[in-house]
């Protein structure tokens, strides 16, 4: 089976997000994509011979069986570092590398709601990209700054939640 490829949606180096999504790819079938590179979305720039990053990006989502996203929340919506990628990835539009992927989503924060509002807007980007994203078990993970410990994620119960939300990948 091919790969998952898993996306964080945070850039910084001490991200809870890309902890969580590390923790999640070890010893599973999940590579991981940096978004870092992608430049900022230029429809001058697009088409077929897009920006090599972009390209890369592209290529590694058609060639995985699944995306696993793990993002924060960012002013009640899909951070702006994930939204520019998949705007990228989404053209040509109705017709692009996600149509039909599947997708899990998790998103975490250290605030108690879980990133919850961001999980509604980053289904709703996929949605548009005729994505098929995983409609349940849908997880989200508040207070994530009490869950990670030196880059890992270690409570037993998010754990036990992504777990199940990957097998749907599977
Ligand atoms: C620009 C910005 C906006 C944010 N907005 C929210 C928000 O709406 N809801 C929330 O729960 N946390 C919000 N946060 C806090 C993030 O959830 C927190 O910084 C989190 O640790 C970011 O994820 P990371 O650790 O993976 O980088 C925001 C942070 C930033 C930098």
């Amino acid at each position: 089976m091919n790969k998952i490829l898993g996306i964080a949606g945070s850039l910084r180096r001490e991200s809870f997000n890309r902890a969580v999504l590390n923790t999640l790819a070890e010893g599973r079938e999940i590579e991981i994509f940096d978004i870092s590179s992608i430049p900022l979305y230029n429809a001058d720039q697009d088409g077929e011979h897009p920006p090599d990053p972009v390209r890369k990006f592209k290529d590694a989502i058609a060639a995985s069986a699944g995306l696993l996203v793990v993002s924060p929340e960012y002013n009640y919506g899909i951070p702006g570092v994930l939204k520019n990628a998949l705007d990228w990835a989404s053209r040509p539009g109705y017709q692009s590398v996600l149509k039909g992927k599947k997708v899990a989503i998790i998103t975490c924060s250290m605030a108690t709601t879980g990133g919850a509002r961001a999980q509604a807007s980053i289904r709703e980007c996929f949605y548009a990209c005729l994505a098929e994203v995983v409609p349940y078990p849908e997880v989200a993970i508040p207070t994530v700054h009490t869950k990670v410990e030196n880059g890992r994620l270690t409570d037993a119960k998010s754990l036990e939640l992504a777990e199940g939300l990957i097998k749907t990948l599977q």
